[in-house]
């Protein structure tokens, strides 16, 4: 196992009818800015619900932070936070608004370009302060509700933030609230937290137990109630189990002393740039090409997969990897997530700009050895067509 320091301060306040809690979790003088997405809070009630619980505090709006949230709305925020000396920030929402409450809370403090911030990629942010910030999650995917990272989009490019100052202060995860999500936002919720595990799972072994059977129990309890949750959205038990897991999934634990591989998630993001490909459908595309080409690197925590997760235990080695990877493709496909990039309208032309964004963004070693080059990036974009 790898040298790690392991430190999560988020409190999870996990379970139904958890908002009236609000009160007691935020300071009674606090000036309170709710920030939440396109309207799915408002047309839900879950807003109200928040209002209705922050009481006598000043609570401030500010609503409009879309999917892949942009740079430029969320200074439009930071600017109200100065503006009205805003001292705690809260995100209703999914990813996307946690993630852009994240920025809000490290740019509004900062005294230089805001812009500057998006360079630091996973070396995190320069910064000595954050606001404090809370959420109530309402899509279980990203895990942004317990960590530290955030990925803001700007001039065509998808820019990684994190900092130990973003970690939220709580995290209300009541799973009643994600009750109303669309079966595809579902089915990307399972896919995003699939490929989280298996990026941080899926690489060489590094003799970490506690890790490996943790995010095979993840893996296994998406496999189980992705497809009930799916089938029925008010299942509560199905969804408490996802929601939870979905956390999990990118908190940190499972992540902690083995090595990573984001490559998955960095060819997807220029996908999400160039062609509004969502987030999850992004990583279903790519993943299954991205193992077929790194079998040889990949090949013992592959084959642990088939087995462990998947129950592959008989055939050659490289007929027990082909199974696994064509079942990880089924099980995306089973969900109504399409894996082919021609299946989003992409032409096989536009291959060469993906590459080109790669390069532009410094995304030239990618995977847990470094040693994916934009040539093997082209060659599984190729093969994901
Ligand atoms: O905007 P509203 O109207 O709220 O609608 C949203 C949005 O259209 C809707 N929605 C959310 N909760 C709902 C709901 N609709 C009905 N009922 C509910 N309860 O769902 C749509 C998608 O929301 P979004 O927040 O964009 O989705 P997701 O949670 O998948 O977040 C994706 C973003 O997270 C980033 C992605 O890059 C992307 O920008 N990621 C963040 C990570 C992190 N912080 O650690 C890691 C991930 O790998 C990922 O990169
Ligand atoms: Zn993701």
């Amino acid at each position: 196992m790898q040298n790690f320091d392991f430190h999560n301060p988020t409190r999870i306040v996990f379970g139904k009818d958890r908002l009236a809690e609000l009160d007691q979790l935020i300071a009674a003088d606090a000036r309170v800015l709710v920030l939440y997405g396109g309207g799915s809070v408002k047309r839900n009630g879950t807003l109200e619900r928040v209002l209705a619980n922050l009481g006598e505090r000043a609570v401030f709006e500010f609503a409009g932070i879309e999917p892949n949230p942009q740079f430029d709305t969320l200074m439009r925020a930071v600017e109200l936070v100065r503006q009205e000396r805003i001292d705690f920030l809260l995100a209703v929402g999914g990813g996307s608004v946690m993630d852009g409450t994240k920025f809000v809370a490290a740019a509004a403090p900062y005294d230089g370009n805001a812009a500057d911030l998006l360079g630091h990629g996973f070396a995190g942010l320069p910064v000595t302060e954050a606001l404090p910030l809370g959420t109530v999650a309402t899509l279980p995917a990203t895990g942004s509700e317990m960590n530290m990272g955030a990925v803001v989009s700007h001039q065509g490019g998808k820019w990684p933030v994190m900092s130990p100052l973003l970690f939220p202060a709580f995290s209300v995860l009541d799973p009643t609230l994600t009750f109303t999500l669309p079966q595809r936002q579902v089915a990307n919720g399972v896919v995003d937290a699939f490929v989280h595990v298996v990026e941080q799972y899926v690489t060489y072994p590094a003799n970490a137990r506690i890790q490996d059977r943790t995010a095979e129990g993840i893996l296994k309890t998406l496999i189980e109630v992705g497809p009930i949750t799916l089938a029925e959205p008010e299942n509560y038990e199905a969804r408490a189990n996802l929601v939870w897991a979905a956390t999990w999934a990118l908190n940190g634990f499972i992540g902690a002393g083995v090595p990573h591989d984001w490559s998955t998630h960095m060819i997807g993001h220029e996908l999400t740039a160039l062609f509004g490909i969502d987030h999850g459908q992004s990583l279903a595309i790519v993943l299954p090409s991205v193992w077929k080409a790194r079998k040889n690197q990949k090949r013992e925590k592959l084959l642990q997969f088939a087995e462990r997760v998947w129950d592959i235990s008989s055939g050659s080695e490289e007929e027990r990897i082909d199974q696994a990877i064509a079942k990880t493709r089924a099980f995306f496909e089973s969900l109504g997530v399409k894996t082919k990039l021609s299946q989003y309208g992409v032409q096989a032309h536009q291959i060469g700009d993906v590459v080109s964004a790669l390069e532009a963004h410094g995304m030239v070693a990618l995977s847990e050895q470094g040693d994916m080059t934009p040539e093997i990036s082209r060659a599984v974009l190729e093969d994901a067509f």
